[in-house]
């Protein structure tokens, strides 16, 4: 058994920064961010954290299925930003939403919405579930280090979330793990333990950028390549492409070596910048509520980051 995605939702908190804005805080330029990343503002969380966010994305979801929160039986969220490491995003947008199911994050940093659909997916397949609720929400501010001009620029806060039920249109999936830290890396710092013997970093997302956009390129080329051939299909009959945000560059660059227009791929880095697992379910929702899909349509969903990790699934609409 397969699923279908029922409904979509996303949420992204009030407090825009623009890169003029930032450019007050570190030396960087409009321009510089523009050119070099595609960003133009990002929203940033003054008060809300990833679970809360969670919840409003989810309610909008829920809303588009049509089903209320005590109808689901599984919630699994992704998230490297929680303001907590306990309870679990996930458990916590449980509360928030009203929903008695098990809930549980995973963490695959901006790969991690795909691998939490997958995970569903595969309860959802084991029988038993009629209704499941997947999600991305990231407060990617409470980890950036605001003095580091060549990360926080790139990142921003939101959530998005979809509710899926059994069906027969999640064609293909795949999910890639190469475990490490030396390219990209969230050290969660060491605490007052007196019992570390090493140095550990402090709390911030570390990012060699361009050993990360080289990755980043040869998966999502690699996944969508992989996840056509899996599905019996050819890289063109793909109608949209929804990639993880993290620079247009990497999305440009991607489209060229796949020979698949720029037209095909839902890009709003512009307007929100990366927001991590919170990326792809924020554009597939922007896509759903553009009213450009047609019954029948082919879209992919990929996704790479931190693990090092990527992942793609091919939806039929
Ligand atoms: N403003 C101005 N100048 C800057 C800035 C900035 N914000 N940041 C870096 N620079 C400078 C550098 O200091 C360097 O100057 P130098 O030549 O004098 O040394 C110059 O710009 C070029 O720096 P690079 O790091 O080589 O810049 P690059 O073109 O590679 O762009 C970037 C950097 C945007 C990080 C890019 O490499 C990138 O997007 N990488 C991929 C990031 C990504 O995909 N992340 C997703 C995963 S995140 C996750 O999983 C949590």
């Amino acid at each position: 058994m397969s699923i279908q995605v029922l409904g979509t939702g996303a949420y992204v908190p009030e407090r825009i920064v623009t890169n003029d804005e930032l450019s007050t805080m570190v030396d960087t330029s409009d321009e510089w961010i523009r050119q070099r990343v595609g960003v133009a503002e990002r929203r940033v969380s003054v008060s809300e954290n990833a679970a809360e966010m969670g919840a409003k994305a989810a309610q909008k979801a829920l809303e588009a299925a049509g089903i209320t929160a005590d109808q689901l039986d599984l919630i699994v969220g992704a998230t490297v930003s929680s303001d907590f490491g306990c309870p679990s995003m996930s458990a916590k947008v449980q509360e928030l939403i009203g929903a008695g199911c098990p809930a549980f994050d995973v963490n695959s940093a901006c790969s991690g919405f795909l691998f939490a659909l997958d995970t569903a997916a595969a309860f959802v397949a084991r029988g038993g579930i009629r209704y499941a609720l997947v999600l991305g929400a990231e407060r990617l501010s409470r980890i950036l280090d605001w003095t580091d001009r060549s990360t926080c620029v790139i990142f921003g806060d939101g959530a998005g979330a979809a509710v899926i039920a059994p069906g027969e249109n999640y064609l293909a999936s795949h999910l890639y793990t190469q475990g490490g830290e030396s390219v990209l890396s969230i050290p969660l710092g060491k605490g007052n333990s007196p019992f570390y013997e090493k140095d550990v970093a402090p709390l911030a997302v570390h990012m060699s950028g361009q050993e990360t956009f080289k990755f980043a390129v040869k998966q999502i080329v690699g996944e969508i390549r992989l996840i056509a051939e899996r599905a019996g299909i050819t890289t063109e009959q793909i109608d949209y492409i929804v990639p993880h945000q993290a620079n247009i560059r990497i999305i440009d660059l991607a489209a060229r070596r796949l020979n698949v227009p720029m037209e095909k791929f839902v890009v709003n880095i512009e307007r929100y910048g990366n927001t991590s697992s919170a990326s792809v379910p924020i554009s597939f929702d922007e896509l759903v509520r553009s009213g450009r899909l047609k019954r029948g349509d082919l879209i992919a969903l990929c996704a790479f980051g931190g693990g090092l990790s990527s992942g793609a699934c091919l939806i039929r609409w």
